[in-house]
């Protein structure tokens, strides 16, 4: 008997489909069928050919492809016996619930105990579908690798597009051809990492940014993750996510795999960007007060790093103030004897060397000038030159003689002990301080990955987050080094780079803005030598790019110039005027027809308005600039256009555009097709577009 189901929203539908109860294929996933498509039909031609060379029926390419059915690829289970005997699985359909958008798939193995769940649910409102695999055994067995539901690639692609990156060099696309064979990333870091984001865009021949169809897939977990891209000898293609394998050291009876969120768009890669940026801002991150504009942020790490003094944090306090912040964040240093990275991890008291009254005089300052006050913290980690690992030096994970990373290594965060003493230092920090917001950082890679280290952590913030619902958590490792749904299911903000380098920054932002909105993306305005890079920016170019996300400031305030401190001010001005909607905005990556010239547009949620900004990030290789071709407008309609930063224009910009004097009225069908020509300009500049619709 062959059944099938299917899951729809506006845009698309995923059909699964199984024969005699064997393990479901998803047989069709693309633009939405007909209500009335006959789905047992599309089963039966959904059948690949049979012919010489390959066996008498072609193994399914199923949620969990099985070995015991030939399956000529990675399998999607591999789990052993307590003693190590390989179990050979062979599921058997014995329950399939459907409700409005949800479907799960309960199939058991009898002779090996085993029940396995594929659960799926589309989100009809933000076009995400999440998909999700658990198993259960009936003994203790161990798990070398689980994939969450595993996904046909489409065929009409040539090539597949994912995520490397390093500190300071977050989110570096990768464009691999499909060829016969696969595609294998793993991550055995323990953490999401800088080097492999677990994300995939397959975009279909000829999809571009704003057109063609695209299918995308995050999988949210912040332990290190295994991808599979891979093509078999008959052409198909599958793809798999799953934890890292081997993360799961001890037999259980019970697994579970984090969700895979997958997207297909038919209107290029910004579908798909927009429906994970939705779906991250609207579904997955809790906002302790939604209505709360997104605050300007002080950061205080490249200013002073851990030379804590407190008239000096005052002064620097006042003039980030003055600028427009309104929230101080005091970063590393305040706690232990933390005078330089090798120590006092760990220690999570107040310095009273550098605090002698403790916090308070700090925050009742920065409170004094409107700002609300948040601090850092590194929980997972502890150093051997600290008071706690001289006290319990079990506590950390790892060998006595393990590479130390910072000069640190990592709690083992699966111990009830570590987990309950963290807890407690952490929260008579927060009941002793009024704070609203925690920089969580997590500057390691783990000695080896592990499942529980991972849950570990999910755990203590789960309970810091319910016992003071009121503070926010921001996501920091290094910078990038843990940015995924799973940890943005607990946290705020993602500190998305430790380089404050705009020009750096654009680049980095255009990439992630295919998984992260503007609100949770944190960007700040640096110093003017930049730190990590040398570079020497302009503070306008510095502060625009900053503008694009969640603004905030990190450098000494006190290097300013009148001129700089002017720029500056006034650009968190624009920023704060916008932030109501721009924070609710879907950024779509423009395709810019000069590589030299990185572009988005952020479109209001009402299609009212939208700005672009069109940075420059080299210099071109023709003379005049190329117009540039907006998106998702009304052609209909009118656009009041205004280049509102066209006072920067420099002498070298000699000719009379309109736009360089006023305001034009220009119609979305000119927007999108023709597109805006923009004046000359230096590279690392920035234009800013403004469209109001009339
Ligand atoms: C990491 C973070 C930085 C800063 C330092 C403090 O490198 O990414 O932003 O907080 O730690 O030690």
């Amino acid at each position: 008997m062959i059944q099938c189901w299917r899951l729809d929203d506006r845009r698309q539908t995923l059909v699964l489909g199984s024969h005699r109860d064997h393990l479901a294929e998803v047989i069709y996933w693309g633009p939405r069928l007909p209500d009335d498509e006959d789905l047992n039909t599309l089963f039966t031609v959904h059948a690949i050919d049979v012919t010489g060379g390959m066996l008498d029926l072609n193994p399914e390419l199923s949620v969990s492809p099985e070995a015991t059915r030939t399956f000529p690829g990675q399998p999607g289970l591999i789990v052993r016996a307590r003693d190590g005997t390989q179990l050979l699985t062979k599921f058997c359909l014995v329950k399939a619930n459907e409700e409005r958008g949800k479907l799960s798939l309960v199939y058991t193995d009898e002779n090996n105990g085993l029940t396995y769940t594929a659960r799926f649910a589309i989100n009809t409102r933000t076009h995400v579908i999440e998909a999700q695999a658990s198993l259960e055994a009936d003994q203790p067995v161990h798990l070398h690798w689980m994939s969450a539901p595993v996904i046909p690639a489409p065929q009409l692609s040539d090539e597949m597009i994912d995520f490397a990156g390093r500190w300071c060099g977050e989110f570096q696309l990768n464009r691999t051809a499909w060829s016969p064979g696969m595609r294998f990333r793993e991550n055995r870091t323990g953490r999401t990492g800088h080097e492999h984001f677990p994300g995939l865009i397959i975009p279909c021949r000829g999809a571009t940014n704003t057109q063609g169809h695209a299918y995308a897939f995050h999988y949210g977990w912040s332990g290190g993750h295994k991808m599979i891209a891979e093509e078999l000898p008959d052409g198909r293609r599958q793809i798999q996510f799953g934890h890292a394998e081997r993360m799961e050291v001890a037999p259980q009876t019970r697994f579970q795999t984090a969700p895979l969120y997958i997207t297909f768009s038919d209107d290029g890669l910004n579908g798909c960007a927009v429906a994970f940026q939705r779906h991250l801002r609207d579904e997955i991150v809790h906002m302790p007060d939604v209505a709360r504009p997104r605050p300007v942020h002080f950061n205080c790490w490249e200013a002073v790093y851990f030379d804590h003094n407190l008239p000096t944090l005052k002064e620097i306090a006042s003039r980030a103030a003055a600028l427009g912040a309104e929230r101080f964040v005091l970063d590393d240093g305040w706690f232990g004897r933390r005078d330089d990275d090798t120590r006092a991890l760990s220690d999570w008291e107040v310095d009273p060397r550098k605090y002698p009254d403790g916090l308070n005089p700090l925050i009742d300052h920065v409170h004094g000038l409107g700002m609300t006050f948040g601090l850092w913290f590194e929980p997972e980690m502890i150093n051997p030159d600290s008071d706690i690992h001289r006290a319990h030096p079990d506590w950390a994970l790892g060998g006595e003689d393990q590479i130390l990373g910072r000069n640190q290594k990592a709690l083992n965060m699966a111990l009830a002990e570590v987990q309950d003493f963290l807890f407690d230092r952490i929260a008579s920090v927060l009941r002793d301080h009024a704070i609203e917001y925690i920089k969580w950082d997590h500057n390691r890679v783990l000695p080896m990955p592990d499942a529980d280290q991972t849950r570990g952590s999910y755990a203590l913030m789960d309970r810091l987050r319910a016992e003071f619902p009121h503070v926010e958590i921001e996501s920091c490792a290094s910078g990038g080094g843990r940015i995924d749904f799973g940890i943005l299911k607990r946290t705020h903000r993602i500190w998305l780079s430790d380089s404050n380098d705009a020009l750096e920054r654009l680049k980095m932002q255009h990439n992630a803005a295919l998984f992260l909105p503007a609100a949770v993306t944190g960007s700040h305005v640096g110093p003017r030598k930049c730190h990590t890079s040398g570079r020497i920016l302009d503070m306008s170019f510095r502060a625009w790019v900053a503008a694009q996300r969640h603004m905030g400031i990190e450098m000494d305030p006190r290097e300013l110039t009148d001129d700089e401190a002017g720029t500056l001010e006034t650009v968190i001005g624009w920023w704060k005027e916008n932030r109501g909607w721009m924070m609710d905005a879907d950024i779509l990556r423009l395709e810019s027809p000069d590589p030299a010239v990185v572009a988005e547009q952020q479109l209001a949620a009402d299609h009212a308005r939208f700005v672009v900004f069109a940075g420059k990030a080299a210099t071109s290789s023709q003379i005049a600039p190329r117009p540039l071709r907006l998106t998702r407008l009304d052609p209909q309609a009118r656009y009041r256009v205004t280049l509102i930063n066209r006072d920067s224009a420099g002498s070298l910009s000699r000719g009379t555009q309109t736009l360089k004097s006023e305001s034009v009225d220009l119609s979305g069908t000119y927007l999108m097709n023709h597109g805006l020509t923009l004046p000359w300009s230096f590279p690392e500049t920035m234009w800013v577009i403004e469209g109001l619709r009339r």
